[in-house]
């Protein structure tokens, strides 16, 4: 099966990126290496940004210092993060839906990185909020920072299936959000609601044992219910409410296998249902460069960091 995507920081100002200098641009047939120019990307020639640039990349994302400016341990197993940027107005590079970064406390080394999405975006204050489950090593190093954070980013491909979300206007909405993948919710609540769209959401406390995105929602005047994934009667749930309001745009927050009920829910439906799902691929460079996110599709080998396509293409 051959599979469309583009690749999300095509350009973008990280474009050309290291994949160029390597000969593996995943758009541009040239900088793969090839002779002759075969992409059938519609938008400007990155061959031609990559000459321009003097044949070299773009200056990559660099390592910042984030000064905690509120921590809050919500539940036994949850913290939320909330950091001041030193750059003044670089919040906004953030703020939108799918964007996430690599954290790390101060004086850890890089492989401490743990890949977040980012929950909030405060552009007033130039604040940025983390909400982070506390599970294993990285996050449990993290949780013993209080002063300063090393943020490496803004990365943007969190989600697949972006252009539904950026898209939709004035329809009906079904955010579904479980355990710590409900603060991926939030942006993407924040941008649908700019679109006049009227959002319904389901949240399952999940591991963290807490709804995170209740009091966004609530303020963005979302009908909000809650689930639990492992009961029974989530499937039925999810199609009644699929079918009873109409749904036209569904995105959902949380795991594979959360992901896959929402898949097999919105298929059931005969009408046409654009579908958005958080990226649950092991980041570890976000650059396209390490290959822990790699997945073989037929012969074809795709960095999930750097491809941006629909969650039914890639079959997980
Ligand atoms: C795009 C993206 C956004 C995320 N956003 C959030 C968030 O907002 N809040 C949050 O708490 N967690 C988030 N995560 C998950 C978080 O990165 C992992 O829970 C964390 O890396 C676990 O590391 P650990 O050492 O504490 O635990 P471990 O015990 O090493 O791992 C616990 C679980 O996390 C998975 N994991 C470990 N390392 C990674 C990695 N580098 N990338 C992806 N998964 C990994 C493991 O496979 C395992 O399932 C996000 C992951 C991705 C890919
Ligand atoms: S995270 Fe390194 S190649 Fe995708």
């Amino acid at each position: 099966m051959s599979i469309s995507y583009q690749c999300i920081d095509a350009l973008s100002p990280y474009c050309p990126c290291y994949l160029a200098e390597n000969q593996s641009c995943i758009i541009c047939s040239i900088l793969r290496g090839k002779d002759t120019c075969d992409c059938i990307w519609q938008g400007s020639c990155i061959y031609q940004e990559y000459i321009w640039n003097g044949k070299r990349k773009k200056e990559p994302r660099k390592v910042i210092e984030a000064k905690i400016k509120e921590k809050k341990k919500v539940t036994k197993n949850l913290l939320v993060y909330k950091v001041s940027l030193s750059l003044p107005l670089s919040s906004i590079d953030y703020s939108q839906p799918g964007t996430y970064v690599f954290l790390r406390s101060a004086n850890s080394q890089y492989y401490f990185e743990v890949p977040l999405c980012v929950m909030d975006v405060d552009e007033d204050e130039n604040t940025l909020t983390f909400a982070v489950q506390i599970i294993g090593p990285k996050t449990k190093n993290l949780a013993q920072e209080d002063n300063t954070l090393l943020l490496r980013g803004p990365y943007y491909n969190g989600i697949f299936g972006l252009k539904h979300i950026k898209s939709t206007k004035n329809k009906k909405c079904l955010l579904i959000g479980g355990g710590i993948g409900q603060a991926s919710l939030v942006l993407v609540a924040k941008a649908l609601h700019r679109g006049g769209n009227d959002i319904t959401a389901l949240l399952d406390p999940g591991a963290i044992n807490y709804n995170l995105a209740m009091d966004y929602l609530n303020s963005l005047n979302a009908e909000v219910r809650i689930f639990n994934r492992y009961d029974s009667l989530f499937e039925s749930l999810l199609q009644q409410v699929i079918e009873d309001k109409g749904i036209e745009m569904v995105y959902s927050g949380g795991s594979d296998l959360q992901h896959n009920l929402v898949k097999s829910a919105v298929m059931r439906s005969r009408r046409k249902i654009a579908l958005s799902f958080s990226n649950n691929a092991k980041l570890c460079c976000g650059e396209g460069i390490c290959g822990s996110c790699e997945v073989s599709i037929g012969v074809e080998k795709f960095k999930l960091c750097k491809i941006q396509t629909e969650y039914q293409m890639l079959g997980r």
